[in-house]
């Protein structure tokens, strides 16, 4: 599996009490690897499933202690070094009821270019999931794009995610919607479906975004994630795991497209499939940090499929 995506720190506050603007307010500050296409990958590795993960990261010392965290993972770290952009970092702003705001830098992230993808990881018997991130900021869309248009023409299936709500409504639903084309199987939460299919019913922004792409599958937090195909009549629907989320995760959502992928490819049921990614969301939201957390005392997946073409 090939993940095209961004790198970054967060920095995860968490505020104790109700924010005192232009004051001081007593938080809980960690930084840890983040950026949503790193995220997808490292859960992949760790899973079992032979990742490369394509990236740009600034020439400093964060930028190498990040990629040092991919390989810990046990993935093919193909990032290309940015002279001048630092590293991409995320402030992770969490106030004491839990609402979460990001501010997000994407530095390097946002300098990819068409000559830092690899051209050995395209084939056709592989898959390439791109992140919405990477596609939605203008500057490094040019390399996302030219990585869809390669990976079409050898034959690889492709899955895209929507990024984030507030950056897709920026970019405008028509042209994420046209720099998608081809793409196979697309990941959204509901705000992003929302913004893509202008309705905020799951089933029926299922429904009409599978006349865009083959397979939609949609994130609904709490409420679990549905899988929806222009083949079939109606949606498939998995319920969340039942926990309570640990105040301040992050990293929910990349987890799940982690556990959706290599299940889907292998040809599973979409069930199993959704299954699988509510269960590496669950631990995402029980964990510290978007990445899974090496010392848990979790088993590693091994022998999980590799990226086969997706049905
Ligand atoms: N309260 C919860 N209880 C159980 N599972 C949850 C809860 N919230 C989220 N999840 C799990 O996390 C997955 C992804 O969450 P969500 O729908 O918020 O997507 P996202 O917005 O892409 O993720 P994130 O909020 O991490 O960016 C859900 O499909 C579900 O499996
Ligand atoms: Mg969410």
């Amino acid at each position: 599996m090939v993940v095209i995506g961004d790198l970054m720190t967060d920095a995860v506050a968490q505020a104790f009490h109700p924010l005192a603007r232009g004051s001081d307010t007593p938080a809980s500050v960690t930084m840890y690897g983040g950026g949503s296409g790193a995220n997808i990958a490292s859960w992949l590795a760790v899973g079992g499933v032979e990742t490369t993960f394509v990236g740009r990261r600034g020439s400093d010392i964060t930028g190498r202690t990040r990629e040092m965290e991919l390989m810990g993972y046990g993935l093919d770290s193909r990032m290309v070094m940015d002279p001048e952009r630092a590293t991409g970092t995320c402030v992770v702003m969490i106030t004491h009821k839990g609402d979460r705001t990001m501010l997000s830098d994407p530095g390097a992230n946002a300098r990819l270019q068409p000559e830092d993808l690899p051209r050995d990881v395209f084939g056709p018997d592989a898959h390439l999931h791109v992140s919405g991130y990477t596609l939605i900021n203008p500057d490094s869309r040019r390399a996302a794009r030219v990585a869809l248009r390669m990976a079409r023409e050898s034959g690889m299936s492709i899955s895209v995610d929507a990024g984030s709500q507030a950056p897709l409504k920026r970019a405008g639903a028509d042209k994420f919607l046209e720099w998608t084309q081809g793409v196979r199987l697309l990941f959204a939460n509901l705000g992003q479906a929302t913004v893509l299919s202008g309705t905020d019913d799951p089933e029926a922004a299922a429904k009409i975004l599978t006349a865009r792409y083959p397979n939609v599958v949609l994130k609904l937090g709490a409420d679990g994630g549905l899988w929806a195909s222009k083949t079939r009549e109606g949606a498939i629907w998995a319920p969340a795991e039942d926990i309570e989320p640990r105040p301040g995760s992050v990293g929910a959502g990349d987890a799940f497209v982690a556990g959706f992928l290599p299940e889907w490819l292998a040809g599973r049921h979409p069930k199993e499939a959704l299954g699988r990614g509510h269960h590496l969301a669950a631990r995402a939201l029980h964990q510290p940090g978007a990445r899974p957390d090496l010392g848990e005392d979790q088993p590693v997946r091994r022998g999980a499929p590799r990226g086969q073409r997706i049905r």
